[in-house]
């Protein structure tokens, strides 16, 4: 018996209206447009206002994915959605999101692995399509980062943007569909990127908030050294798992951290500038909505075509990062 592979069969996008620029950030921080530009390569990023939350835009970007793939809610067997920005702490953003689709015979859960949890969905719907566990999954990364983000650190609060993305993962025939997943993760980093506030070790009292424990604290220049090495390396995994050579790529997403990881990491695999897709200037660092926001905006823009060799790379906070190869 042929094992049925899966693809993705649609895609989606949406972010808040509000728009946090630069210039904006001059106001509020010890910093320039220069040193964001040149360091970044972020000109904006979105800010969502403070009555909306994340299951608004990843319902958003999933009902549009659901209808690019001409899919009913009520068809999706499993809601995976990544985020570390959930709605509340329990239930779960997927749960939220499957009521609000009306998605009744679905399961619902969330990933947590930072910037890296779409490519981690992808893999897991992946595995459960082919082992026949499901036949459609939604995969959606999320994210309202700037709720999180302590607007008196200039390292870190220039970087981070709020949207959402979305993936309708199901069987494809022929010869399209995903190839190769890998993800993996080194918990040793925890202290290079976290937020130690609001949990049961660090706990959720007015001393932590006072303190600031619930923000993101990050050694930048260290997560950006391991960001280039990891992404690199998952990204020849899963195209040596493939069969396929860096030559072979078509169009190159990385997640969208800082431009220079993504100059770095498509030197590293000698991957021509033309073929690796940015809008980190537009949207800044959304985490794990960063990829599935660039997919969608390729498909809109027709960057993408049938047969084309799709090659996602993901790196974030855990350590976590994953690799994806898709012919499309
Ligand atoms: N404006 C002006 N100056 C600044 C700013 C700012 N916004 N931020 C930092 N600086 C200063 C620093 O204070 C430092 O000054 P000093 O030399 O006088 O001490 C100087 O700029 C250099 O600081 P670095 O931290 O060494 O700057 P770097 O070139 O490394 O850039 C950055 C910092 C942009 C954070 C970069 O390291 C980076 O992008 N790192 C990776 C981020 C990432 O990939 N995160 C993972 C995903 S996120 C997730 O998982 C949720």
């Amino acid at each position: 018996m042929t094992q049925v592979r899966a693809g993705i069969l649609g895609t989606g996008h949406a972010y808040p209206e509000g728009i946090l620029t630069n210039a904006d950030l001059e106001k509020i921080v010890e910093t320039t447009d220069e040193w964001i530009t040149s360091r970044t390569g972020i000109k904006q990023r979105r800010k969502a206002a403070p009555e909306e939350y994340t299951s608004q835009f990843a319902v958003r970007a999933a009902r549009e994915a659901l209808e690019r793939a001409g899919i009913e809610a009520a068809e999706l067997d499993l809601i995976l959605c990544a985020t570390v920005t959930p709605d509340q702490i329990l239930p779960s953003t997927g749960c939220l999101i499957q009521a609000q689709l009306g998605a009744n015979k679905a399961a619902a859960m969330d990933i947590v692995a930072a910037c890296s949890g779409f490519t981690y969905g992808l893999s897991l719907a992946d595995a459960m399509i082919r082992g026949g566990q499901a036949k459609y999954v939604l995969v959606i990364g999320a994210e309202i980062l700037t709720r999180y983000v302590d607007y008196t650190d200039r390292a870190t609060c220039v970087l981070f943007g709020d949207g959402a993305g979305a993936a309708i993962v199901g069987p494809v025939e022929g010869d399209r569909g995903i190839l190769a997943t890998k993800i993996r993760s080194d918990g040793r980093y925890e202290e290079q990127l976290y937020a130690p506030g609001g949990g049961t070790k660090g706990g959720f009292t007015a001393e932590t908030i006072a303190r600031g424990d619930h923000f993101f604290k990050m050694k930048g220049n260290e997560v950006f050294k391991v960001a280039v090495r990891s992404m690199s390396e998952v990204s020849r995994d899963v195209l040596c798992q493939a069969g396929l050579k860096t030559a072979d790529v078509d169009l190159f997403i990385p997640h969208q951290a800082n431009q220079r990881i993504t100059d770095a990491v498509a030197n590293m695999l000698n991957v021509d500038q033309s073929q690796v897709y940015s809008n980190i200037s537009m949207h800044g660092n959304t985490s794990s909505a960063s990829i599935p926001i660039g997919l969608d905006e390729c498909v809109e823009a027709g960057r993408v075509k049938p047969g084309d060799i799709v090659l996602l790379a993901s790196f974030g906070g855990g350590f976590t990062w994953g690799g994806v190869v898709m012919r499309w």
